[in-house]
């Protein structure tokens, strides 16, 4: 029987470690059969959202990264990576994850 969102835990999943992902890049991983880009900012600090952009599934993990938005390579959409918004273009977003780092590993709190 299948569980009601609603009603499953929320998990912590290891993705990679840091060393993963040089700074200033994203890389896709697949966690629990969702494609999710995980990036590494500038300043440090890590984002994850779902990988394929809102406009016609371009891999985000392959864009340019901004200081917290990362630019669709195929045509440009720009998406805040704190929030998953697509700036300027309402009501487009991608899901976004919580990113915690533990002794250089990388771990994303999905729905279990
Ligand atoms: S597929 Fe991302 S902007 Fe078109």
């Amino acid at each position: 029987m299948e569980i009601p969102v609603e009603h499953k835990k929320m998990v912590l999943v290891r993705a990679g470690t840091v060393e993963d992902i040089p700074r200033g890049e994203g890389r896709c991983f697949t966690i629990q059969d969702r494609r999710i880009a995980i990036f590494h900012l500038e300043d440090g600090s890590f984002g994850a959202v779902d990988h394929d952009c809102p406009h016609r599934g371009g891999p985000l993990s392959d864009g340019i990264v901004g200081r917290d938005s990362v630019i669709c390579p195929l045509h440009g959409w720009r998406i805040d990576l704190r929030t998953g918004v697509v700036i300027g273009q309402e009501g487009k977003s991608v899901k976004t994850y919580p990113v915690r780092i533990e002794q250089g590993e990388i771990l994303l709190k999905v729905q279990g």
